[in-house]
């Protein structure tokens, strides 16, 4: 289990959220959901709703003894986008997007879950610090693979892809990639090979920077919960 203790770290400013308006938590679509459907009822949430969504997008959970909160369904960087605006009070979203997207809100939980590598993989046999010619890599999160590689003091072209990103080595495209490694299956199946880890990534509870003062109750409860249920949860 990751270091979830870490503590609240301003580090931007967020639009005023009424203080009288309920507890919204943007939560990233997809296995992200899952884990914190699961993550929620371990706290004892009731999240019928949030099982069945239909095509709702923003779906009650309700709480023992307490006032429950909502769920707004989104994709990982419009999590962020609204949790900055103010749009909701929390989000749960991937390191990954964070690092890629910037910080202007608070990480206040690691959760453990969704846990994966950033890599710089390469094809089987490249020599990819060794070769003299300039190297091109190509990744879906060009600023994280930009400061991975002025870290490292080496000037890199970087070619920005969508999806898929294995496909740029195998055609020709970038002598490597850097991309999110979780089984490492994509990687194997494609003749690529990982050679260095860039960051570690799991899913993290994200809270507007305005609703930690003006919500300070409901959102230290809701932290609260959240942590209680990852440090509940085996690793
Ligand atoms: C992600 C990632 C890799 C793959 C890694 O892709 O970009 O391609 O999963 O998983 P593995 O190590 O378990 O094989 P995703 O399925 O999200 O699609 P994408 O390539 O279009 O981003």
């Amino acid at each position: 289990m990751n270091d979830v203790t870490r503590p609240l770290d301003p580090l931007g400013d967020g639009l005023p959220v009424p203080a009288d308006a309920p507890l919204r938590a943007a939560v990233t679509k997809g296995r992200l959901l899952q884990c914190s459907i699961a993550m929620f009822e371990a706290a004892g949430a009731d999240c019928s709703a949030l099982r069945k969504p239909g095509r709702r997008l923003i779906l009650p959970v309700s709480l023992p003894g307490g006032p429950g909160f909502e769920v707004v369904l989104a994709k990982a960087p419009d999590v962020i986008t609204y949790v900055e605006r103010g749009a909701c009070d929390l989000g749960i979203v991937g390191k990954d997007t964070i690092l890629e997207r910037g910080q202007s809100f608070y990480e206040v939980l690691d959760l453990g879950f969704g846990a994966c590598r950033f890599m710089l993989a390469v094809r089987e046999g490249e020599d990819f610090f060794g070769r003299m010619h300039h190297r091109t890599v190509a990744s879906k999160y060009p600023l994280v693979t930009r400061q991975f590689f002025e870290r490292r003091g080496m000037d890199v072209d970087i070619i920005h892809i969508e999806g898929s990103v294995e496909l740029a080595p195998i055609l020709g495209l970038a002598d490597g990639i850097v991309d999110l490694v979780e089984t490492g299956g994509t990687l194997r199946e494609n003749g690529l090979h990982p050679i260095e880890t860039v960051a570690e990534i799991s899913a993290r509870l994200i809270a507007n920077v305005a609703a930690v003062k003006t919500k300070r109750g409901p959102v230290t409860r809701f932290i609260d919960l959240c942590r209680e249920a990852v440090l509940c949860s085996p690793s």
